[in-house]
């Protein structure tokens, strides 16, 4: 058995596990190839042997998209590929940073002097990230320093969460380092946090199922607190991961943190429609909540409180009675309110909303059919996760061309349901595939998607393959 974390049930107990060390020979045979090559790198590098090393997982989010961060459950699962580092602590207080991919430089900073740039989302800021995250939350200003030598398995800018997974790694890495110890949710909220450090106002996703994923369930996570529930999918079906080829970092670009702000701002006149004290309701799951309606009464409140026409800054300035001055400084977040730009911005509130609510509903629906675990299965959920696709398309704009002519190819050639996951703009579809589909869905989608008669494409074996749910991040000891 591999080195694991012990698993965290919701509600089974109340003591949260802690982390804990394995030695790395139990790991299964690909990883412990990949270790030893990792060592063998490590020492090239850096003349001295690692001392422990730390995976943390990449994820494919099966539904419930752009909800976490409005306080909406969503249902992701680990995968296979993930973040690998091997690292040994030194005693100078500088950090070394190294990558196995050679697109990425190497990096050294001072241990207790971690600068984050904001303006470029280089590999190395999301590292300093979780390092830094921990080192806050232990009060630390003088932290030890180390070399780390990085190894991914997850393609990057694809929605499969290589940054978060980098970000969790980091934070494993220092809070080892330190030999504290922190439960899976403690270090997933701190790790959700520190991502922030990097200018994207994610929600909790990524993180929480890096750390508190188990092999083969798949996980309904809830935040505020945020707990785990399992979701064991339907044998019959197969979940195919599609990369669209096209690639999306959310950092580097505004579309992130508009949706975050426009739905920010959706709340806020959800509830100033409803009479609600609005200036302290962030998330539209708050006006839920105050309100105490179903999902299906809020999608009926919104047709009420909010017009199809985008709003402008000064029409939710005049509505909220504050100054553009207001909306600039307290309600959006920098790279949303930077140069001319805010006073350009339009906000779709009603078509985001509408989004989030309904989504909110298919990520319960989901769980439902998968424990009720009907005749057709397979097909309901497919019809989710189509319906998914078709509000993160025509809703919150968060598709492209590209996703949704795989989607698609995807249901064309068998998929009972396929949509685009994580942020969007790019990155892969999942799909759900009856099993006994498979062969001919893969060949049938690789010839119709990836073998573009332009050779416009350059796919990897990594651009279209079936996962199943993996385990969540773990420390192997030098054994
Ligand atoms: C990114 C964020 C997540 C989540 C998804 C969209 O992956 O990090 O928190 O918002 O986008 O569902």
């Amino acid at each position: 058995m591999p080195g694991t974390l012990e698993p965290y049930h919701s509600g089974e107990s109340k003591v949260q596990p802690r982390t804990r060390s394995l030695s790395w020979r139990e790991a299964l045979p690909v990883l412990h190839d990949r270790l030893l090559k990792l060592k063998e790198m490590f020492t090239s590098k850096f003349g001295s042997l690692p001392k422990f090393y730390v995976r943390a997982p990449g994820r494919v989010n099966i539904i419930g998209e752009h909800i976490d961060y409005c306080g909406y459950s969503v249902l992701p699962m680990a995968i296979e590929q993930d973040i690998l580092i091997a690292v040994e602590p030194v005693k100078t207080h500088t950090l070394h940073l190294a990558n196995t991919n050679p697109l990425y430089p190497d990096f050294s900073t001072s241990a207790s002097n971690i600068q984050i740039d904001k303006t470029k989302p280089l590999w190395h800021n999301y590292f300093l990230c979780g390092f830094k995250g921990i080192q806050e939350h232990f009060g630390l200003s003088k932290l030890t320093g180390m070399n780390c030598l990085v190894d991914g398995t997850i393609p990057p800018s694809s929605g499969l969460s290589s940054s978060s997974a980098l970000v969790c790694c980091a934070g494993l890495v220092t809070l080892t380092v330190l030999g504290m110890n922190l439960s899976k949710v403690e270090l997933a909220e701190i790790c959700a946090k520190s991502e922030h450090y990097i200018g994207t106002e994610g929600g909790g996703m990524d993180q929480s199922i890096s750390f508190l994923a188990e092999e083969g369930t798949a996980k309904l996570i809830e935040f505020n607190p945020l707990r785990t529930t399992d979701v064991k999918l339907p044998s019959g079906a197969v979940f195919v991961i599609a990369n669209s080829c096209v690639e999306m970092n959310k950092a580097a670009t505004s579309h992130f943190n508009i949706r975050v702000m426009e739905c920010r701002l959706a709340a806020k006149l959800l509830a100033k429609y409803k009479n609600l004290q609005w200036d302290g309701i962030l998330r539209l799951e708050e006006v839920q909540t105050k309100l105490g309606v179903s999902l299906e009464e809020m999608l009926l409140v919104i047709e009420d409180a909010l017009h199809s026409e985008p709003y402008s800054p000064e029409e939710i300035c005049r509505y909220l009675g504050i100054s553009l001055e207001d909306l600039q400084t307290q309600i959006l977040s920098p790279n949303t309110q930077d140069g001319e730009s805010a006073g350009m911005l339009i906000f779709k509130l009603y078509q985001r909303a509408k989004h989030v609510y309904s989504e909110a509903a298919r990520v319960l629906q989901f769980k439902k059919i998968c424990e009720e675990a009907p005749d057709n299965t397979i097909q309901l959920l497919g019809e989710l996760m189509n319906q998914s696709h078709m509000s993160c398309r025509d809703m919150y704009e968060c598709s492209c061309p590209e996703l949704d002519q795989l989607v698609d190819t995807c249901r064309k050639f068998g998929a009972q349901g396929s949509r685009l996951t994580g942020a969007g703009w790019g990155g892969c579809t999942v799909s759900i595939v009856p099993a006994d589909k498979l062969p001919s869905f893969l060949a049938n989608v690789h010839e119709a998607y990836y073998q573009r008669s332009d050779g416009s494409l350059a796919p990897n074996k990594q651009s279209l393959f079936a996962t199943k749910p993996g385990g969540g991040a773990l420390v192997f000891l030098e054994a």
